[in-house]
């Protein structure tokens, strides 16, 4: 009943298959839906949702894996009902291989990724969302989310494949397969024994050799830092910087020190007959200066520099009145992503547009500076001024 024989699957056998299947279905729709979202003021509850969902259904795969696993040692493979189909069955034993790894790798990576990141989009458990020996680091974070991405694509390919097999034996063989593994009927001839494993568990193993290889070397940026935006296109009213200043104003032991980013860039798409467009903004974070208090703005507390490279911004931009416009965003600062809006008056003539807007960020919400809980020595306001100038390309 529970157990397998060598020509059915057990209750259990089939309990964990179908949980993970679907759990690991919902997730790759999950996955897949949450890359077509854009990143915007508007979205950011839902993503944190779709997230959160998605991470804790991911972990949930993981340990029933572990626990499948434990089992299917325990248990005897039933036999393949066409064994004198060489290559079919071959091709079916090493999707089951290639698919039983998947449901560590895929856990594994999107969970060392969460762990590497600060604390966006929780799983929703008890136990603690970080795994022990994985350090906070956007680098690693990449590197993580390459790997999660390329076994997302080998997944769902390998799953494909596997489910049009069960499609291809129940309505064109019409045979007992799928029967088996969904009512724990039984079939086949134990004469023949079970599938021969190691071969095909070799072939898996090399489809995840190549494909970890490739996302840790080939595709993997050396560096985040190199991360650049893209020059607007003119087509859809691009405009390009041409000089400007990203600076912030803080109250240090109760007067102001005011201070700037040198290196940022900005991608800027505005069209001036709707009043609309976007904006994305990427600023390095260790290039701030911040009068004789620059080292510690840079330090672990502040910015922390050395984690996280880079702060990005992007937004939509909406004309209020006249030259009056307000752009609605998300920040992404050590790791935290906030909704953020930065007021901002635009003034354009002979094609030169001039930006000048401010916003207000309160340092707690983005955890810097949790060693001064007070304002006594540095305030919790912190005062962004944008002035910068643009012109659309001819
Ligand atoms: C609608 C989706 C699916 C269908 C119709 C389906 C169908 C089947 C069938 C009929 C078998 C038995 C094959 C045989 O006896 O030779 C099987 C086995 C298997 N399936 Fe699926 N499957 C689905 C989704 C998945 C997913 C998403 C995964 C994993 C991520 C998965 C992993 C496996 C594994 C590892 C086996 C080998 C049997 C075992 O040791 O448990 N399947 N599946
Ligand atoms: C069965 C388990 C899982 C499957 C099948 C799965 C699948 C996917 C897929 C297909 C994507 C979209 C493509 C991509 O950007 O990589 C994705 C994205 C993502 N997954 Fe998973 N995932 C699983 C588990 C997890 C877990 C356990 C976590 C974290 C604890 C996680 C975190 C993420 C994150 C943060 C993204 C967005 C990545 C980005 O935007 O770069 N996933 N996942």
């Amino acid at each position: 009943m529970f157990a397998n024989t060598a020509t059915r699957y057990g209750s259990i056998a089939r309990f964990f298959h179908w949980a993970i299947a679907l759990l690991v279905l919902v997730d790759i729709a999950l996955g897949v839906l949450g890359k077509f979202i854009p990143r915007t003021g508007d979205t950011v509850d839902v993503l944190q949702i779709l997230y959160s969902t998605h991470k804790t259904i991911g972990v949930t795969v993981l340990l029933l894996a572990v626990l499948r696993v434990a089992w299917a040692f325990s248990q005897p493979r039933p036999t393949p009902l066409h064994p004198t189909r060489a290559v079919e069955t071959f091709a079916a034993e090493t999707a089951h291989w290639v698919l039983y790894a998947s449901i560590f790798v895929l856990p594994l990576s999107g969970w060392v990724m969460h762990s590497a990141e600060v604390g966006f989009a929780p799983i929703w458990w008890p136990f603690g969302q970080n795994l022990p020996f994985v350090p906070k680091s956007e680098d690693l974070a990449h590197t993580a989310a390459n790997v999660h991405w390329a076994a997302g694509i080998v997944l769902a390919a390998t799953v494909a494949a596997h489910i049009g097999g069960a499609l291809k034996h129940s309505m064109v063989d019409r045979d007992a397969t799928l029967a088996r593994m969904w009512r724990g009927t039984d079939a086949g001839d134990p004469k023949f024994g079970g599938a021969a494993h190691r071969a095909p568990a070799g072939v898996a193993l090399l489809i995840w050799g190549v494909t970890l290889g490739g996302a840790l070397t080939v595709f993997a940026p050396s560096n985040h830092d190199e991360a650049t935006l893209q020059t607007p296109s003119t087509q859809t009213g691009g405009w390009v910087v041409q000089d400007g200043t990203i600076s912030i104003t803080v109250m240090q032991i109760g007067a102001p020190v005011t201070g700037t980013f040198a290196n940022w860039q900005a991608e800027i798409e505005y069209d001036t007959d709707s009043g609309t467009g976007a904006v994305n903004a990427l600023i390095e974070t260790a290039s701030v200066t911040l009068g004789s208090v620059t080292d510690q703005a840079k330090g672990p507390e502040f910015f922390d520099v050395q984690t996280f490279g880079q702060a990005t911004f992007a937004g939509d931009i909406t004309q209020v009145d006249g030259g009056a416009h307000t752009v609605v965003g998300t920040l992404t600062l050590v790791g935290q992503t906030l909704p953020v809006t930065l007021d901002f008056d635009l003034v354009i003539a002979d094609g030169v547009a001039e930006m000048s807007g401010t916003t207000t960020l309160d340092r707690r919400d983005f955890g810097m500076g949790a060693a001064y809980p007070d304002e006594t020595s540095v305030g919790f306001s912190v005062e962004v001024l944008i002035v910068l100038t643009a012109a659309q390309p001819d």
